[in-house]
């Protein structure tokens, strides 16, 4: 049979021939696909297990967290290092799903005018942060990051932390009543410059990956 004829009497050619029938099919083959891809990812506990060490965030580390989405860090900065040579050169061991069990809203990102967070827990200490946020020409004389010298000045807010805090549990995250109530008091005393240094120094490090 010559291909022209396989193709009508296959209805190839009225598939071919008719943009919307084509786009509908197209449509219906991408979903299907799709779902293959994506739904086994629910049920897979290295998607939707914390890792071994993962803790739920400390008052103090969470204050951090939200001054960290309040300043808009995250247009500078992706916490997500990719499984590629370049990327764990650099950065360390590539993320893993089950680390960002507890990250509602999780800081991902692509967008990476500064270097890649997600491991940089542990990598300075805490005087190399309090200097570098409140100017961090002072210590990476280059840099083109802003300064954040209100930080210092402050508090870190108990505000609503407890509410939050439940918020969280519903979420997932195995905090305890005691945990949440003694959350104001934990934040007594400490400035957003505490909170922030104290959610970065564990960024990344409830997995053993330092080389
Ligand atoms: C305009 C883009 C920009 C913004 C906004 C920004 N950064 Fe940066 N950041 C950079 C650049 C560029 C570097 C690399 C130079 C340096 O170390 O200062 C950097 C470096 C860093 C480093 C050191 C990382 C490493 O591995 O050496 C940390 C930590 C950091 N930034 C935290 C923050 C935090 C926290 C905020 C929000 C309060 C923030 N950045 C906002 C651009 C930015």
């Amino acid at each position: 049979m010559r291909i022209d004829k396989i193709a009508m009497a296959t209805g190839h050619e009225k598939i071919e021939t008719n943009i919307g029938l084509m786009a509908a099919l197209i449509l219906a083959l991408v979903c299907v696909g799709g779902l293959v891809q994506i739904v086994p990812l629910f049920f897979q506990h290295s998607t939707t297990e914390p890792v071994a060490g993962l803790k739920p965030y400390t008052a103090l580390e969470l204050v951090g967290r939200d001054v960290y989405i309040r300043e808009g860090c995250y247009v500078c900065h992706s916490q997500m290092i990719r499984p590629f040579r370049a990327e764990t050169e650099r950065y360390g061991h590539y993320s893993v799903a089950g680390e960002f069990v507890y990250d509602h809203p999780f800081q991902w990102g692509s967008k990476r005018t500064g270097p890649d967070l997600a491991r940089v827990g542990g990598r300075y200490s805490n005087e190399w942060h309090v200097a570098h946020l409140l100017n961090p020409r002072d210590v990476v004389p280059e840099s083109i990051m802003p300064a954040y010298p209100w930080f210092a000045e402050r508090p870190a807010d108990p505000g609503d932390i407890r509410y939050r805090m439940q918020v969280l549990r519903r979420l997932g995250l195995p905090y305890t009543d005691a945990e949440i109530d003694a959350a104001p008091a934990q934040l007594a005393g400490k400035s957003e410059m505490d909170a922030m240094v104290a959610y970065l120094q564990i960024l990344g490090t409830s997995i053993k990956t330092r080389r």
